[in-house]
C-alpha cells in the first residue's frame, strides 16, 4: 500500500463499459465489463475483487466471477440486497448496458494456494463469485477440487449453467436448505477430516462464514482461506479508548490518533490520503506494513502470518503509544 491520489479517473482506476447484464438467479444479475476500445484488461487472479464507483457516489467491492485466463472482460455477480446500504440497488436500478463505470485495479486477498493436493470450494449464496473464478483456474489446470454451493433453492443458484460446464462431473454439489441452514449441507461433517494437502476456500453470508470457521478450526495452519463480504455483525470490533501516535517512517510525519478515531481518519485530517474502500477491514485496500508498535488487529482479511508485518489502517489500532508505519 502506498499513499496515493486515488479516486474516479485516477491513476489506479479504469473506466470500463457495461457490455451485458444478465439475470443469473433470483435477485441476482451479472454485469459484463470490458474496455470501451476493446483493449485487454489487466490480469486478475482468481479470488480478486474490484471497487466499483456507483451512481450516487457509492463505492462497493465486488469479486470477479469470470475466467481469470480471459482478459477480454470482467464479470461481476451482484445480489440485490433487501436491507443493504444501496450499493446493490444502485447496480440493479441505475446501471445499464453501455454505461461507463469507474473501477479500481483488482486486488487479491483470497488467492489460490500454489500447490494443493485437493481444494474444497465452499460458497454460500452470492459468495459463489470468487469461487467460480477459482473453479475456472482449477479446472483448466486439471487440479483436483470439489465445489459446494449452498443456496435457498434452485432459483437462487447463480451461474448455474456456467458452473455445470466448468466443474468436472460429480464434483459440483448444490445444497438447498429452503432458508433453514440446518436443513442444508452439514458443513461440520464435510470438513471433519481434512486429507493431507487439502486447502479450503469459503465465502458467503455471516452465518455461513461462522459455520465454516467453526468447522475448520482443526485444519492445519495455512490451509483455510476465506473472504467476508460483510463484517460479522456479532463480532464488530469495539473501538478501544486511548490515543496513540503514528509515525510515517519515510515521510517523517507524525499524526496523533484520538480515542474513537481511526488511523485513516486521523491521517485524512492531516492531509494524508490512503486508498480505502470498505472501511470495515474486509477488502485490504488500506493494508500497510508497520515497523514498530503493538497492533490490535480488527480486520477480517489478513492471516496471522500477515499480522506480524501488516495491518489495516481503517479498523486496526495501536495498543502502544507509538506505531511506526512503513510509509
Ligand atoms: S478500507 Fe477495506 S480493509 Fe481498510
Amino acid at each position: 500500500m502506498s499513499l496515493i491520489d486515488s479516486g474516479p479517473g485516477g491513476a489506479d482506476t479504469l473506466q470500463l463499459q457495461v457490455r451485458a447484464i444478465r439475470l443469473q438467479a433470483e435477485r441476482t444479475h451479472s454485469f459484463e465489463l470490458s474496455h470501451p476500445d476493446g483493449a485487454l484488461l489487466p490480469p486478475a487472479q482468481a479470488g480478486s475483487h474490484v471497487d466499483v464507483h456507483l451512481p450516487g457516489g457509492l463505492l462497493r467491492s465486488y469479486s470477479l466471477a469470470g475466467d481469470p485466463q480471459d482478459c477480454s472482460h470482467w464479470l461481476l455477480g451482484v445480489l440485490r440486497e433487501l436491507d443493504g446500504g444501496g450499493g446493490s440497488r444502485a447496480m440493479h436500478e441505475s446501471v445499464r448496458v453501455g454505461d461507463l463505470l469507474t473501477l479500481s485495479a483488482p486486488r487479491n486477498a483470497f488467492a489460490l494456494a500454489p500447490a494443493a493436493n485437493h481444494s474444497v470450494l465452499l460458497a454460500g449464496g452470492i459468495g459463489i463469485t470468487p469461487l467460480k473464478a477459482m473453479a475456472h483456474v482449477l479446472a483448466a489446470q486439471g487440479s483436483s477440487f470439489e465445489l459446494h454451493h449452498c443456496v435457498r433453492s434452485p432459483q437462487y443458484a447463480a451461474f448455474a449453467t456456467e458452473l455445470d460446464g466448468i466443474v468436472p462431473t460429480g464434483r459440483l454439489h448444490r445444497h438447498f436448505d429452503g432458508g433453514v441452514p440446518a436443513q442444508g449441507l452439514d458443513i461440520a461433517e464435510l470438513l471433519a477430516s481434512p486429507a493431507p494437502g487439502t486447502h479450503l476456500y469459503y465465502c458467503g453470508p455471516a452465518g455461513f462464514m461462522q459455520a465454516c470457521a467453526d468447522a475448520s478450526r482443526h485444519w492445519p495452519a495455512g490451509s483455510v482461506h476465506f473472504e467476508h463480504f460483510k463484517p460479522p455483525i456479532s463480532t464488530a470490533p469495539a473501538m478501544p479508548a486511548g490515543s496513540f501516535e503514528v509515525l510515517l517512517a519515510h515521510k517523517g510525519v507524525r499524526v496523533q490518533v484520538q480515542p474513537e478515531q481511526t488511523i485513516i481518519r486521523a491521517m485524512e485530517l492531516a492531509g494524508l490520503r490512503v486508498p480505502t474502500s470498505c472501511l470495515s477491514g474486509l477488502c485490504g485496500s488500506c493494508k500497510t506494513n508497520y515497523l514498530e508498535g503493538d497492533v490490535e488487529h480488527n480486520d477480517y482479511i489478513l492471516s496471522d502470518e500477515e499480522h506480524k508485518t501488516c495491518m489495516t489502517l481503517c479498523v486496526s489500532r495501536a495498543r502502544s503509544p507509538l506505531l511506526v508505519l512503513d510509509l
